[in-house]
């Protein structure tokens, strides 16, 4: 195993050099302008320091076509700079005016059907449109000449969650844009129908002009196609991205700029687009009334963490409390924001920005809670917003340190978008699912994970774990393959190395390029109907069981077989299969094991084990630390709602307190401490 290298610390914006920046986004189009005046007050009361300023404006920035009116805008930004209030100045194209559909309506999307979406709310535009993206840049540049050099700005936030309402459009603008992408990605028409394999159902085409988006069709569609589509709607979107990007540099090459994504979000690429940004930075909703959430959420911060690791991230959007886009929308408990707060900062986010400062009195989100709510000051959220907003002050800058993962989980979106199809063997097993079943023992075991593309470099990991990677290139196959045989330990899970990058199906036994790491031949495959288990003996005698889904695998002599199915049709099928692969180990593992029988695989790689002090201390502690410049923050929450007795990694000072702390720290339910050391 070569010597690990640790992650570069992210570059030190200046945006981040004091502290751990605070604030939300900031409506004041909603509000007459005294309000403006005690919005000021009260934020400084609150804390905070960055607000997002401008990012549902259009119309009232250019009321009719061609014509800006930015003063209101300079007068908010006058206000806020006055205040030490940094802006986050956004780009509006998320929500064209009314205006640009009437002049322009080929501007609104198209759904798979052929339907035509209206205005009158949000994302009601095609990327692909030429008058959307002349307009939009316009504004976006008009934004940069008139607004941009005011001194208050600190970062540009680009458009607003791209693609949430419609991540794909369907019409004529869009399939031609999707032809021309499929020239330059195929050359010629052969190659498409090679690619997509045409000779199936008499599909082959004889010119691009045929070619269409998968719009609605009666029966199961080309897979490639889809895929295909995939690729080509996140690439317009990020075209889109880049442009607007770019014309904000143009004029402060200063300003980092983001966009703010979704953690998971299947529609895009977020590896590529991270690329893009000089920071990343998320809106993160858990679910108050899901049980889960914690889990979910510290996994949505790790894998934005990760997808650039060069660069620094924030939370962009949060709720104080309730949403309004649920069924039900349940209140945070008290406690329950602050935690997941601490939760982003330990897992490296360098800010803490609400979904908004003041509650909407109308409009579609007016019963979204907010960081002042309808009831103000008095409301005892507000109370909890300012405690946060305190602390934070107190916290001093963490800019620099990293989270160093030994694990990392291997994920990438054109699998996501490959595997998730109706003609597969089981279309309801989802990739959110595999990665929450292979994550979920990692959070609870407290071990830090990075998310990890699977061509990038993975040498400084000690293990990566691969849930159902069912579409692998050759070259990510050689990274994977590569990394294990210098002395990394892979687990990987069934349906992985199915497919190739044009959806076509390895030769079987399964695995493709991750054959090398598989030590049985998986030879076929089944899901099993619903509620139905399987017995899985283990090496030792031991048995536990697996649901969802078992391969049907035979022998290898290279393999050292772990466990085999003991019940049903397949008993006596290996299941998992440890195999020395160079300097390294490989693990297969071909059923949904329960969570006993993965903590028995677990338990087999010493960086998946955890620390027992941990486990020890109770469900519901999450610890990760943060270190750099001979200086580490171990953050230790108490996602529970009983009162907990956790050690400590070795003494330090408890910042939120400011009191020496040694051996243990007790934590009251939903209760954070943060331990400085050095
Ligand atoms: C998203 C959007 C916001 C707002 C919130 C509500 O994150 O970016 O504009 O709609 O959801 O939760």
């Amino acid at each position: 195993m070569p010597t690990r290298e640790h992650h570069a610390p992210p570059p030190k914006l200046p945006l981040f050099a004091r502290k751990v920046r605070y604030g939300g986004d900031y409506n004041p189009e909603q509000w007459p302008r005294e309000t403006w005046r005690e919005d000021v007050r009260l934020m400084r009361e609150a804390g905070v320091d960055l607000v997002t300023v401008g990012v549902f404006s259009w119309s009232r920035l250019e009321p009719e076509e061609g014509e800006l009116d930015v003063s209101w805008l300079l007068e908010v930004l006058d206000l806020l700079g006055a205040a030490g209030i940094g802006v986050d100045l956004a780009t509006p194209t998320a929500a064209p005016p009314p205006w640009m559909a009437a002049r322009y309506p080929e501007t609104l999307p198209v759904d798979e059907r052929g339907t035509r979406y209206s205005g009158g709310s949000r994302q009601h535009f095609c990327v692909s449109s030429p008058a959307y993206r002349r307009l939009a840049l316009r504004i976006v540049e008009a934004l940069a000449r008139e607004v941009a050099g005011h001194d208050a700005v600190e970062l540009f936030h680009i458009h607003n969650e791209y693609a949430c309402h419609v991540p794909r459009c369907y019409c004529d603008l869009s399939a031609a844009a999707f032809r021309a992408w499929l020239v330059r990605r195929y050359g010629d028409v052969d190659a498409l129908n090679e690619a997509w394999g045409t000779s199936f159902w008499s599909q082959r085409y004889s010119s691009f002009d045929e070619v269409q988006p998968p719009r609605a069709t009666p029966a199961f569609q080309n897979p490639t196609q889809v895929l295909d589509f995939a690729r080509f709607s996140n690439d317009e979107f990020l075209e889109e991205c880049r442009d607007e990007a770019e014309a904000l540099h143009r004029v402060r090459p200063d300003v980092p700029v983001t966009t703010n994504f979704m953690g998971a979000f299947k529609p895009l690429d977020y590896f590529a687009w991270a690329r893009e940004l000089d920071l990343v930075s998320t809106d993160n909703y858990p679910d108050p009334a899901d049980p889960d959430s914690p889990m979910l959420s510290a996994f949505h911060y790790d894998l934005i963490r990760s997808l650039d690791k060069s660069k620094p991230w924030m939370v962009m959007e949060q709720a104080a409390s309730r949403v309004n886009w649920r069924r039900r929308n349940v209140a945070k408990v008290p406690g329950e924001m602050r935690a997941t707060s601490y939760q982003a900062i330990a897992r490296g986010a360098d800010g803490i920005l609400f979904f908004q400062w003041r509650a909407s009195r109308f409009g579609a989100e007016r019963f979204h809670s907010a960081m002042l709510p309808h009831s103000g000051e008095a409301a005892p959220s507000w109370r909890e917003v300012v405690g946060l907003g305190r602390e934070l002050a107190s916290l001093g800058p963490l800019a620099g340190t990293t989270v160093e993962a030994d694990a990392a989980l291997v994920l990438s979106w054109p699998s996501w978008w490959a595997m998730e199809e109706p003609g597969s063997p089981a279309a309801d097993v989802t990739l959110a699912d595999q990665v929450a079943w292979m994550y979920r023992p990692l959070y609870e075991r407290g071990v830090t994970t990075d998310v990890c593309h699977p061509g990038e470099p993975l040498e400084r990991y000690r293990a990566v774990l691969l849930p159902s990677l069912y579409l692998v290139t050759e070259e990510e196959g050689a990274n994977l393959v590569a990394y294990v045989r210098q002395g990394g330990t892979a687990v990987i899970s069934f349906w992985s190395g199915i497919a190739d990058e044009r959806h076509h199906v390895h030769p079987g036994p399964y695995g493709g390029p991750l054959r090398p790491l598989i030590g049985c031949d998986v030879l076929d495959v089944t899901p099993l109907p619903t509620g139905d288990e399987v017995e899985v003996e283990w090496d030792d005698g031991r048995r536990t069981v697996a649901d969802l889904w078992v391969d049907i695998a035979a022998d290898r002599d290279d393999g050292t077989v772990l466990a085999r199915l003991a019940s049903g049709p397949w008993s006596g099928r290996p299941v998992v299969v440890s195999r020395g692969v160079g300097d390294g180990k490989a693990l297969y593992v071909g059923a949904r094991l329960d969570a006993l029988g993965l903590g028995r695989v677990y338990d087999r790689v010493p960086a998946l084990r955890g620390a027992e002090t941990l486990a020890a201390a109770g469900p519901g502690v999450e610890r990760v630390v943060r270190s750099g410049g001979g200086v580490s923050y171990e953050f230790v929450i108490n996602r529970s709602g009983e009162q907990l007795e956790v050690p400590l990694a070795t003494p330090g000072t408890e910042l939120l307190s400011g009191k020496p702390v040694a051996g243990t720290v007790r934590l009251e339910p939903k209760g954070v401490a943060v331990v400085r050391r050095g």
